[in-house]
C-alpha cells in the first residue's frame, strides 16, 4: 500500500513536471498562434471555420466601406474566379462602420464564426486590415496570381482585437540608381498593404538618375533618366535593365515614371491605405538633374558621365541663385500636384558642401542671411522649400544630417545614421521616423554564404536581427516617446539592377518592419515568427515574389 502511494507521488509529480516545461516551451515559441504577420494584439482562438462560397455575399453600407470591399473582392476574383457580390443588408462578410467602435483610425475587431464573417472598425482603414487579417486566415493561394481550381477557402472561428503601434509604418525604394518598371511598383504597394505598412517613400532622384516627369522640366528625364557611359552615350545603344546581373556592367539603360504613371499609381495606392511620400534629394545627390540642367550648379558646368561614386562626391544645387530656388519650386509645385498626401521628402543627406565654398553665389547668399557656415545655408536653403511646401499644405521630411544647422522647426527627422549623440528631434518637440542603419537597410546581405551578398549594398544583416530591431531609441524619456511617429525599412539600389533582386532583399524582410512598427513589443517572439514565416513564405511563392527561401539550398541561385 505504502509503495503504492509513493509511486502514485513519483508519477504525479513527473506528469506535473511535464505539464509545467510543455508549458515553458509554449511560452518560448509564443503558444499556438495563429499564422498572421503582423501578430496581432489579441487572439481568441475558437472551434468551428468559415467557407467562403462563389455566393458569398459582402455587406456595406457606406460609400467607404463599399470601396474598401471592392478592393478585397477583385483580390478574390482574381484566385478563384468567383464575383463576390457587395450588397448594402444581410449575412457573409459583414463590414461595418461604427463610430463608437473604439478602434482608432487603423485598428479593427473580426469575428469569425461558422455563420459569418463581421468586420467592424471606426474607420475605413480598419475594415482593409481586418480584411487582410482574414486573408491571412485563408490558405496561402489566396495570395496566387492566377485562378486556382479545386481549394476549399476555409478560416478558423476567431475573435481578433487589433491595433497598430505607430502610424508611420514605412518602406522605402530608391528607384533612382536603377529603374523599376511601374508594374513592380505596383506589385510592392500591393504587398506593403497586406503586411499592414502604409507609407510608400518613393526616391526618385539621385546622382545617377532621375525618375519622374515633370512637364516644364522635360530635359529632366529626356537626359537625366539614363544611365551610361561615355561609349554607349555616343552608339545610343539601350540596354534592358532586366538582362543585366552585374551593377557594374557598362551601358545606357534607365526610364522614369510618367505623370500617367505616377496617378495610377497613386490611386492603386490610395484604394490600399498606403500613403505615398515623394523624394526629391537636396541639396546634393544631384548630379543627374545638373547634367540636365547645369545652370542652376555653381559653377554652371555639367558633370561628367559616368557618374562615379555620387553622395559626397557628386554635384551639388547652387544655394546663391534665386533662378535654382525657382527651379527647385517648380518641381515641388508640380510633384504637389501629383501626390496628394500630407508629406513631402526633400532628401538633405550626404550633401558635398565644398562647390558652396568656392561659389561667389553662395557666399554672398551666407552673408546676406547673417548664416554662420556652408551648414547653415543648407538649412536656409531647406527651410526655403519648407515655407514653400507648408503653403501647398505638405509638411517635409528630412534625412537626419538637416539638423546639423540646426533643428528645423516643424519638419520630420528621419534618421538613418546610428544615434552619436543627443541631438535628436524628439528632444526639440519635432516628430522622429526611425531607419537606422543597419536595422532598417534591407539592402543589406542575409549573409555571407549567399550568392546576394555580391548584389548587396552594405555589410551583412541577418533576418532575426531585422526582427529584434526596436523603434525607440534606447534610453529616450518617456515623455518624447510620442515624437517617435513609426519607423521604415530602406532599399538603396546601387548594386541592384532588377525587381527580382530587390524582391530578393526585400522579402521576408518587410514581414519583420511589420510586425515591429504594428504590433505590440510584448506580442513579439522570434521562435513563434519564424514559424509562421513558413506560411508567409507560401504566400510570397503564391504572389510570384522572389523571397529568399528561409532555409537557403546549396548553390541556391537567387535570381
Ligand atoms: C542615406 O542612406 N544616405 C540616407
Ligand atoms: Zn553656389
Amino acid at each position: 500500500m505504502k509503495n503504492k502511494w509513493i509511486l502514485f507521488w513519483i508519477a504525479g509529480i513527473f506528469f506535473a513536471g511535464t505539464l509545467f516545461a510543455a508549458a515553458a516551451k509554449e511560452k518560448k515559441s509564443g503558444g499556438n498562434e495563429l499564422p498572421i504577420i503582423p501578430v496581432p494584439v489579441k487572439v481568441e482562438q475558437k472551434s468551428g471555420k468559415y467557407t467562403l462560397r462563389a455566393d458569398t455575399k459582402i455587406v456595406a453600407k457606406e460609400v467607404e466601406a463599399k470601396a474598401v470591399a471592392k478592393v478585397f473582392a477583385d483580390d478574390i476574383y482574381r484566385v478563384t474566379g468567383w464575383r463576390l457580390q457587395v450588397v448594402p443588408a444581410g449575412t457573409g462578410i459583414v463590414l461595418r462602420l461604427d463610430k463608437r467602435a473604439k478602434t482608432g483610425a487603423e485598428g479593427y475587431e473580426l469575428d469569425v464564426s461558422s455563420s459569418g464573417v463581421r468586420i467592424t472598425a471606426e474607420k475605413p482603414a480598419g475594415l482593409f486590415y481586418g480584411l487582410q487579417t482574414l486573408r491571412q486566415l485563408m490558405p496561402a493561394e489566396i495570395y496566387s496570381t492566377k485562378i486556382v481550381k479545386d481549394k476549399v477557402w476555409s478560416v478558423p472561428a476567431v475573435k481578433i482585437k487589433d491595433e497598430p503601434r505607430f502610424g508611420w509604418r514605412g518602406a522605402h525604394v530608391d528607384t533612382a540608381r536603377h529603374f523599376y518598371s511601374k508594374e513592380e511598383i505596383l506589385k510592392f504597394i500591393d504587398a506593403m498593404a497586406w503586411h499592414k505598412l502604409n507609407k510608400f517613400h518613393w526616391h526618385f532622384t539621385e546622382d545617377q538618375a532621375w525618375r519622374v516627369e515633370i512637364k516644364k522640366y522635360p530635359l529632366l528625364t529626356k537626359k537625366g533618366a539614363w544611365r551610361s557611359d561615355i561609349l554607349t552615350r555616343e552608339t545610343g545603344k539601350r540596354f534592358d535593365s532586366k538582362k543585366i546581373t552585374n551593377h557594374w556592367q557598362k551601358g545606357l539603360y534607365g526610364g522614369y515614371y510618367s505623370q500617367k504613371d505616377i496617378k495610377e499609381v497613386v490611386k492603386y495606392a490610395q484604394e490600399r491605405f498606403v500613403e505615398i511620400v515623394p523624394e526629391i534629394e537636396i541639396p546634393g545627390h544631384s548630379s543627374a538633374a545638373l547634367y540636365a540642367y547645369p545652370e542652376y550648379s555653381c559653377d554652371g558646368k555639367a558633370p561628367g558621365w559616368p557618374i562615379l561614386g555620387g553622395g559626397v562626391f557628386g554635384k551639388i544645387y547652387c544655394a546663391g541663385k534665386d533662378s535654382t530656388l525657382n527651379f527647385l519650386k517648380d518641381i515641388f509645385s508640380e510633384l504637389c500636384d501629383l501626390f496628394p498626401g500630407g508629406y513631402v521628402h526633400i532628401g538633405g543627406d550626404e550633401a558635398p558642401k565644398g562647390a558652396w565654398k568656392n561659389c561667389p553665389d553662395c557666399q554672398r547668399r551666407i552673408k546676406k542671411e547673417g548664416l554662420k557656415d556652408e551648414e547653415e545655408l543648407q538649412s536656409w536653403m531647406i527651410s526655403q522649400m519648407q515655407k514653400y511646401l507648408e503653403s501647398r499644405g505638405k509638411k517635409i521630411i528630412g534625412w537626419d544630417e538637416i539638423t546639423e544647422g540646426g533643428i528645423p522647426k516643424g519638419c520630420t527627422v528621419m534618421h538613418w545614421r546610428e544615434y552619436t549623440d543627443k541631438k535628436i528631434a524628439p528632444l526639440a518637440g519635432e516628430d522622429l521616423i526611425v531607419a537606422t542603419r543597419p536595422t532598417c537597410y534591407y539592402n543589406w546581405g542575409y549573409a555571407k554564404e549567399d550568392q546576394s551578398f555580391l548584389l548587396s549594398q552594405g555589410g551583412i544583416m541577418p533576418i532575426k536581427q531585422a526582427y529584434d530591431f526596436e523603434p525607440i531609441p534606447r534610453g529616450l524619456d518617456e515623455k518624447y516617446h510620442k515624437h517617435i511617429i513609426g519607423a521604415q525599412a530602406c532599399f538603396w539600389g546601387e548594386k541592384t539592377p532588377n525587381e527580382k533582386i530587390l524582391e530578393y532583399h526585400y522579402f521576408p524582410r518587410m514581414s519583420c518592419i511589420s510586425e515591429c512598427t504594428w504590433s505590440p513589443t510584448a506580442r513579439k517572439n522570434w521562435q513563434n515568427f519564424e514559424k509562421r514565416l513558413q506560411m508567409q513564405e507560401k504566400r510570397y511563392k503564391a504572389a510570384d515574389i522572389n523571397a529568399r527561401p528561409l532555409v537557403l539550398p546549396a548553390d541556391y541561385k537567387p535570381y
